[in-house]
Parts: structure tokens; sequence; C-alpha cells
């Protein structure tokens, strides 16, 4: 018998609980199938947390995410909350959760499934087989540095700082070459360093550090020209790794290869295996309760934590093959259904998942 996991899940507000609800059914069907053993506790955030606790993030909240060894996310936020202070908005939690998990990475695979490549803008020809996770560092760079403005000859001047250390480089390099060691093998490092001092430092750290990752093969694209790249080749990139701010952009460009957001898995990680996972979608107040919202990019996110925290990529595998299967069969939620009237519900999907888990 496998050890224990602790999974700590927050469903969290609006379509959060649907989707959740759906992603459970599967970690319970992988338990079953693959003798993996799991324990779940769940715990409040967000609006419904502000509403029974007068906060976002209550303190045992915390407390039963720091025990676990992964936290599964549904989403958070409504308009009920949206005329709060900012100590009482649900997303402030998202911001607090992150900070204080130590949480400094974020990941965002982008997977273009085969029977959708129509549904994109870009031609199907040049989206077939693209399989690729963008790694971002999170909590350095031009967001977090120095900011400030000055009265000069000119008119009044505005000043954003972007530093990095080579501590915070090095440990979210390390990350994304484990993560491509888990992959295809290959990374893309992407920086500026044609330009920028930070970018300079960046790869050399990251030059520095390859001889450990033999085993993976390196490239450094320039953020302009991978801009371009992943337009032109997505399919030939497997992990990207670059800074906060390039990161945010460039993940933005590469979920909008795939189809709708309602199919975007992603995840936050810090030192070691500990990781929070989460669907990239908010809470969708406007199709909350009705049973319509897709489930997939939460069971994405589950099988995302099976790959990296606890290592089963065995289980990983067969939900992301049960996911293909499941849309190559025809079935389709309403985001992601040519003819809507053909749509089925939430939980319709998630247990046509559940059955198409195979060991
Ligand atoms: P949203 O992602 O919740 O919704 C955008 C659009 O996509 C809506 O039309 C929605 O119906 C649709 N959509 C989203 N997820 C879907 C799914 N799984 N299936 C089908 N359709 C889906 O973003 P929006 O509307 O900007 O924000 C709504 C609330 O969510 C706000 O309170 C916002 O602050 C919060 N939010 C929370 C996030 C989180 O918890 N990580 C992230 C983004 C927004
Ligand atoms: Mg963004």
């Amino acid at each position: 018998m496998s050890e224990i996991k602790k999974i700590a899940v927050i469903a969290g507000d609006g379509i959060g609980p649907e989707v959740v609800a759906e992603a459970e059914k599967v970690l319970k069907r992988t338990e079953e199938l693959f003798g993996y053993r799991f324990e779940t506790e769940h715990a409040l955030f967000g609006g419904v947390a502000i509403d029974e606790k007068g906060t976002p993030l209550p303190e045992e909240t915390l407390e039963i995410c720091k025990k676990s060894d992964a936290v599964l996310l549904g989403a958070v936020g409504g308009p009920k909350w949206d005329s709060n202070s900012a100590d009482l908005r649900p997303e402030t939690g998202l911001l607090g959760i992150r900070k204080a998990l130590g949480l400094f990475s974020n990941l965002r695979p982008a997977v273009v499934f085969d029977c959708l490549k129509d549904a994109s803008t870009l031609k199907p020809e040049v989206l077939e087989g693209t399989d690729l996770m963008v790694v971002r560092e999170l909590t350095g760079g031009i967001y977090f540095g120095e900011k400030f403005r000055r009265d000069t000859e000119f008119g009044q001047e505005a000043v954003d700082t972007c530093a990095y250390n080579e501590t915070e480089i090095e440990r979210i390099v390390r990350q994304a070459f484990e993560i491509a060691q888990k992959r295809r093998k290959k990374l893309a490092s992407v920086d500026k360093a044609n330009v920028l001092e930070s970018s300079r430092l960046w790869r050399e750290v990251v030059i520095r550090i390859a001889p450990d990752y033999p085993d993976v093969e390196l490239e450094h694209v320039l953020v302009d020209n991978c801009a371009m790249q992943l337009l032109r080749r997505p399919s030939s990139f497997d992990v990207i790794v670059t800074e906060n701010m390039f990161g945010d952009i460039l993940s933005d460009e590469a979920a909008m290869l795939t189809g709708s957001i309602g199919m975007l898995s992603s995840a936050s990680m810090g030192e070691g295996s500990f990781g929070l996972y989460e669907p990239v979608h908010g809470s969708a107040p406007d199709i909350a309760g009705q049973n319509v919202a897709n489930p997939i990019a939460t069971i994405l996110s589950l099988a995302l934590m099976f790959r990296l925290t606890f290592g089963y990529a065995d289980a990983a595998d067969a939900i992301e093959a049960a996911v293909a299967e499941v849309l190559d069969a025809g079935h389709r939620t309403g985001d992601i259904a040519v003819d809507k009237s053909q749509a089925i519900s939430t939980t319709a999907m998630g247990e046509l998942i559940v059955a198409a888990i195979k060991k």
C-alpha cells in the first residue's frame, strides 16, 4: 500500500464547488484503480469564508493547507463581495494564501487537444501536438521592484525597477529543469539578455546550473522572439521558464493557443513538492449554480498535482487520456460546444471522464 497523501480541498465560490466536486470524483476513481491513498480535508476560503468567518483566509484554512501535501482550489469571488473593502474581498485571500505558503512560481500548461484544434484562431496544422508549460517567476521582478514618481523638466517621470537576485533566479530555474525532466526534457529559458542587466544575470545563472541537468536540452530565447515562435512553432516547446512580467504575457499568449478558459489548469509551487493547483478561470458568477460549467480545467489541475507533487505519472497520464477520450467522442460542455443545444452538464462531463479512466 502506498503512503497516505493529504490534500486540502478548497471549493470557494460560484462554480468553484461544482467543478471541484467533479475533480473529487476523479480523485476517488484513481484511488480505486491505482491503489494510491488520499486523505482530503475541506477548508473555507474566499467569499464563503467572509460570510462564515469574517475573513477571506481564516487561520484554520491556512493550517489545513500547511499540514497537507497539496491544495486543490476551485475559484473565489463574486458580485456579492465586490463592493467590500480590500481586506474583506475574496481575491485578497488569493494573494495572501500564495504568500503564506511561499509559492514563488506559477505553472501554466497549454495543451491543444486534437479534436479541439479547430476551435483556435490558429491553423490546426500549426497547433498539432502542442503540449507546453510556462513556468513563471511570481514574487520578484518589476512588479515588486521599487517604484516612484519625480518631477523633471519634462514633467512628471514614473520609475519602475526590475530587480532579481541569484537566489530567486536559481530556485525557479532549478524547478523548471526538474519539471522538464518529468516531461519531454526540453527547456527554453526566456530573457532579454541583449538589453537588460537582470536578464544577463538570469542567463548567467541558467548557464551555471545547466550542467546539473545533462539530460535536459536547453535553449536561450529572447522574449520578443519567443512571442513569435509561440505562434509559429508552438509544438516545438516543452517547458518555458521566465521572469514575472515576461511570464505574465507569454502565459496568456500560450493560453490562447488552446480552446476555452474552461480547459486551462495551473499550479503554484514553492520549495519542494508542495503545490497549489487550480483552474485558471474564476468563479464565473454568470453560470454558477446551473450545472453547466466545464470541470476539465479543475480535473486537469488534479492530474498536474499527481504528476508534480506526488510523482504519480501513471495516474496523471490516465486522467489526461480519459479527458482526451471523452472529447474525442464528441462530448462538450457549453463553453466548447459548437452546437450549444448538444452541450452536456458539469456532472455529466465529470462522470464520463471518471468512467473513461483506465489503468
Ligand atoms: P471568470 O473566469 O470567472 O469568467 C469569465 C468567463 O468565462 C465567464 O463568461 C464565465 O462564464 C466563463 N467561464 C469561466 N470558467 C468557466 C468554466 N469552467 N466553464 C465554462 N465557462 C467558464 O472571470 P471573471 O468573470 O472576470 O471573474 C468572475 C469572478 O471570479 C470575479 O469575482 C473575479 O475576481 C474572480 N476570479 C477569481 C479567480 C480565482 O479564484 N483564481 C481568477 C479570476 C477571477
Ligand atoms: Mg495576465
